[in-house]
């Protein structure tokens, strides 16, 4: 008997990139399709029946989307396209064949007053195009298939692409100091954790051991901090001499305006699919180490 298809989108993006990097452990179990824009273009929305009757995977993996949170307030339709309507049709298509649905939304559907860690269940109420867009996504993919999975991350990080830690290590190679906001609360997520967290939940859905019994699930890791806090562990495990100077968001404008909390919950991960949740010092290091 051939062996389920995975099927992987943004294949060129952070998690894609550690997805492909991790697939040749579960090679044994799953064959693998890596997709970038060429070969899926999420903003082609005509073009993904096709693909599905060309392809008919088992499980599918959506880690493309439109991520430019500042860009977003002025392409909306683009960002809509892709992080909504796209997904909406993914979803469909998935329900069609019986493959499992996966998609990743993000800690920005909340508005960030509250002052405890949200849950899943907690009301949404993104403050940008980018939220906004994510979140449509998620209202169309349970609409359209009712065993979809939802996985919201937060402030992701990996060696390979753009993010937070590779910014402020040139930064802190290139200036003598830096100013990063400390009133921006959250929870880094090393993209190697997440994508090994992923593959782990299908192992379980595909051995039908778990007990999933929502759609929508958070992961980051584990720990509450500022991007300040952030920025000053990797200087200290850098080594680099760059002084960071802490700064309240309103010394910083963007374009977006981002919430000020946004820490969750994984106990429903934990919980449902067995998930352990690596401290965000520890995975810092490792990528790092990377
Ligand atoms: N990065 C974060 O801090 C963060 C935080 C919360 C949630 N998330 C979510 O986590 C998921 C993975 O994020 P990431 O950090 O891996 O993102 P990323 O590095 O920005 O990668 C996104 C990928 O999506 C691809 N893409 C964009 N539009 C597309 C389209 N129309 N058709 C096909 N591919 C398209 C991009 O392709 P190109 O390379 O060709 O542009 C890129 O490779 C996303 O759902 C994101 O919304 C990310």
């Amino acid at each position: 008997m051939s062996k389920p298809l995975i099927v992987i989108t943004g294949k060129n993006g952070q998690l894609g990139w550690e997805l492909e990097r991790l697939h040749t452990q579960y090679n044994n179990q799953f064959n693998f399709l890596f997709t970038g824009r060429n070969e899926l273009d999420l903003n082609n929305i005509q073009s993904i029946p096709l693909f599905f009757q060309q392809y008919q995977p088992s499980f599918f993996i959506n880690c493309a989307a439109y991520t430019a949170v500042d860009k977003a307030e002025t392409e909306k339709e683009t960002a809509y396209n892709s992080n909504a309507s796209a997904v909406g049709e993914l979803a469909k298509q998935c329900a069609a064949i019986n493959c499992r649905f996966i998609t990743i939304s993000t800690d920005y559907v909340f508005d960030g007053t509250k002052n405890a860690p949200y849950e899943t269940t907690d009301v949404t109420n993104p403050l940008n195009v980018y939220g906004a867009s994510k979140r449509e996504g998620e209202l169309l993919a349970i609409q359209n298939n009712p065993s979809a999975i939802i996985i919201r991350t937060s402030w992701v990080y990996s060696s390979y692409g753009n993010n937070f830690v590779k910014t402020m290590l040139r930064l802190m190679k290139e200036r003598e100091s830096i100013n990063v906001v400390n009133d921006q609360i959250g929870s880094p997520t090393y993209a190697k954790d997440l994508a090994t967290a992923i593959l782990n939940i299908i192992v379980r859905l595909s051995s039908e051991i778990s007990h999933q019994s929502s759609n929508i699930y958070h992961y980051s890791n584990e720990g509450i901090i500022s991007w300040y806090d952030f920025a000053n562990e990797i200087q200290v495990l850098s080594g680099l001499s760059c002084k960071v100077n802490a700064i309240p968001s309103s010394q910083y404008p963007t374009p977006a305006k981002r919430p000020f909390y946004t820490a969750m919950s994984k106990a429903a991960i934990a919980k449902d699919f067995g998930i352990e949740i690596k401290n965000w010092k520890e995975s810092l290091k490792e990528c790092l180490a990377d």
